[in-house]
């Protein structure tokens, strides 16, 4: 059910907003996988040209193996959509990411796309963050760092942060740019600007998975096999 949610989300935002001659961010996680399919299909079928430019290892083995155009920042620098996948998003488009541990790479590229899109399935869609997704927020720490770095996180804003451990290898999580994860769960709803502009201060941190104010569209499969579009609302 949840699969075939994201492929439907995944599916409708490949074929609205990808167009001829782009420049692609490709997110990572397993939702995303389901774009990168039909993607390649558009481009087999329409003989489009598209530059993808990935957020992780996953996503450059994606973008190979699916026999897309792979390509990076120094050639592209502004990208014209980025889509990629999210932990939870709150009623205001504020995203929690970094559950597959590649929030840095994804904020990047996000960052730098005029359109960011996200697709997730129904248990992704909260009124408030922390409503369905219950692992915390992942931030991304100079591995020298992260005692004192999670000492200064439950300092300041409560809650807990816990170092992300490796399943199959000894040892923490190491994100594709050497670094950890800490998994903070807070204990409240915060002003989730505030704390994520505070959270980056700290001496350590390199970045949160928190995304504000990026996303302009999100695409939620739905159990029923409908798609919920959700939209930026004007301001
Ligand atoms: C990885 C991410 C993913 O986009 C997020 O975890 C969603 O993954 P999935 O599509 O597998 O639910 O942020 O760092």
């Amino acid at each position: 059910m949840a699969e075939e949610a994201k492929r439907l989300a995944a599916c409708a935002a490949v074929d609205k907003h990808v167009q001829n001659n782009q420049v692609l961010g490709i997110g990572s996680g397993s939702t995303i996988v389901h774009a990168v399919h039909r993607l390649a299909e558009r481009v087999r079928q329409e003989n489009l040209t598209i530059v993808c430019i990935p957020t992780s290892f996953q996503a450059r083995q994606l973008i190979l193996q699916n026999g897309l155009t792979l390509s990076d920042l120094d050639r592209h620098p502004e990208l014209d959509v980025a889509i990629d996948g999210a932990d939870e998003v709150d009623s205001d488009l504020n995203l929690i990411k970094g559950g597959g541990g590649c929030l840095t790479q994804e904020k990047i590229v996000a960052g730098y796309a005029k359109c960011f899109i996200v697709i997730a399935d129904y248990r992704k869609k909260s009124e408030s963050l922390g409503e369905q997704w219950k692992k915390g927020i992942p931030i991304e720490v100079i591995p020298m760092a992260y005692v004192p770095v999670t000492r200064a996180l439950t300092k300041n804003f409560g809650g807990a942060a816990e170092l992300r451990m490796a399943v199959s290898k000894a040892g923490p999580v190491v994100t594709d740019n050497g670094n950890f994860i800490l998994d903070w769960k807070f204990d409240k709803v915060h002003e989730w600007s505030e704390v994520n502009t505070a959270i980056k201060m700290i001496p350590g941190v390199v970045e949160t998975g928190l995304f504000i104010d990026m996303a302009e569209v999100v695409y939620f499969g739905m159990e029923d096999g409908s798609v919920s579009v959700r939209e930026k609302r004007p301001r």
